[in-house]
């Protein structure tokens, strides 16, 4: 048996009021349906079909990093009709689950719930129990077993009364899809071929459909306009708010953190207000993050103290090292351990060896830095001849003093000290004072100009 997922993508989002495709907008910076494609196969689909009807490029563009079989529904005929284009691709011993783009935050835990339910009764779909179920499928029975589901715009007063409703996931055998949907009429009320039918289709065969409940709306909730999307980001950051406080980690206030991405901590990581953690983010024990910090893509050692305001990406920060307020840890940047990176530092494609330090506003980039090594206040790697960047290399026990400019490619040997205020073009010696500096002037009796 092969599982095949069929994503329907195909709704124009004419609520979203955007050029971009419904589905691309994001929900934890990644497009809706991208959080489909990765549950789907988080079930084990051995194949997945992307029905899609507007904007074919930009989803293709967007999407081309995941296996998807493209499948173009040129006009919106309804949900049957949708997953009729897929057809074809279907054989009779697949198992077949039908999702949606515009869902995002359905669980694979519910999926597999969903997936044995088909295998064990035949036909599966994911029910829910609405207090208002206005707008929804409502799900009929016949002596207790499920005979169809109605639409809103087809249902009777009386039917709309029932408060169990279809949330538009479906597993089912190949073999009955595709006989089902050969059936389907479009005489209802919206003359659309509904993919609900395949209930009552079912029925007539004898063959009953199992439902699923799902406890959290959440997971089945769509997304058709900003205010949909926004409520789903919330309730996303606040089940990942969640996991992290259950896994011990402090958060000062669970409503002002984002996850972007994967987090692994160790213990007794603290994080403050409005903290964003992007792509694959690594914290060690004790790690202590202050408000308004963004890290994305970065591994975080122990004992780690980040202060606010600091960006950190693509870096791997050692254990003990101090960090910000106010700096910017880009690309390449690695910290060895027991290092302090102050305010206004930039660092780039720089590793730096233990206990050396760069207090204050600074620009190291391209650079090896050794052990002890401190970095004055205002120093610069000059690092680009405007076509080419160029090494700095900074030895153990270095000193560099405040307001350097070190033009790369050069060297500073081991013990070596720059004098504040130098430009250093050339290569400085082991344990030598190495300045450059123009002679200092005094004029005499100097009086300075006045306002009149
Ligand atoms: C559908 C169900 C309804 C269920 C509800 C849950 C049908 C007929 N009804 O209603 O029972 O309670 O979902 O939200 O299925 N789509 C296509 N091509 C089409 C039509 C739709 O790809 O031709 C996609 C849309 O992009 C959308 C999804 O299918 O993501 C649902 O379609 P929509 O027409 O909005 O169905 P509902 O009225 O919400
Ligand atoms: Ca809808």
């Amino acid at each position: 048996m092969t599982l095949k997922v069929i994503i329907l993508a195909a709704g124009k989002g004419s609520r979203m009021k955007s050029q971009l495709p419904k589905v691309l907008h994001r929900i934890a910076g990644k497009p809706m349906v991208e959080h489909v494609i990765d549950v789907a196969s988080e079930v084990g689909a051995q194949q997945t079909y992307i029905v899609y009807g507007h904007g074919g490029d930009q989803l293709q563009a967007a999407l081309q990093e995941h296996p998807l079989t493209w499948i173009h529904q040129s006009e919106q005929l309804g949900t049957g009709h949708a997953v009729q284009q897929s057809i074809s691709c279907i054989d009779d011993s697949d198992q077949v689950l039908i999702l949606y783009g515009d869902v995002p935050l359905i669980t694979s835990e519910t999926l597999k719930t969903l997936l044995v339910a088909q295998q064990e009764q035949g036909a599966a779909m994911l029910t829910m129990q609405l207090d208002d179920p206005t707008g929804y499928g409502r799900i009929l029975y016949q002596d207790a077993c499920v005979s169809g589901i109605v639409e809103e715009k087809d249902a009777t007063s009386e039917q709309k009364q029932l408060q169990q409703v279809n949330t538009g996931i479906f597993a089912v055998e190949g073999q009955d899809l595709k006989k089902w949907l050969g059936q389907i009429k479009n005489a209802n009320a919206q003359q659309e071929y509904y993919l609900t039918d395949i209930v009552a289709l079912a029925y007539q065969d004898k063959k009953a459909f199992a439902c699923v409940h799902v406890e959290d709306v959440l997971e089945v909730t769509g997304v058709n306009n900003r205010m949909q999307q926004a409520m789903l980001e919330r309730a996303y950051q606040a089940k990942k708010a969640q996991e992290l406080m259950l896994q011990g980690v402090t958060l000062i206030d669970p409503a002002r953190i984002d996850v972007r991405g994967q987090v692994e901590v160790g213990q007794d990581v603290s994080i403050d207000a409005n903290v964003v953690l992007e792509g694959q983010v690594k914290l060690g024990s004790g790690v202590q993050i202050g408000a308004h910090v963004v890290l994305k893509n970065c591994v975080i050692g122990d004992h780690v103290i980040i202060e606010p305001m600091s960006i950190i990406e693509g870096a791997v920060i050692g254990d003990a090292c101090t960090i910000g307020p106010f700096a910017r840890l880009r690309p390449g940047t690695h910290l060895m351990g027991q290092n302090r990176v102050g305010n206004f530092v930039e660092m780039k494609a720089t590793t730096m060896g233990c206990q050396s330090k760069a207090n204050h506003l600074t620009y190291l980039g391209d650079s090896t830095i050794g052990q002890k090594v401190n970095i004055g206040a205002g120093t610069i790697t000059c690092n680009y001849d405007g076509a080419f960047k160029h090494q700095t290399q900074i030895e153990d026990d270095v000193f560099i003093g405040s307001g350097t400019q070190l033009i790369a490619p050069v060297v500073i040997k081991q013990g070596a000290t720059v004098g504040a205020g130098s430009t250093i073009s050339k290569d400085v010696e082991e344990q030598v004072l190495a300045l450059t500096r123009s002679q200092q002037k005094t004029v005499a009796n100097w009086s300075r100009p006045k306002k009149k």
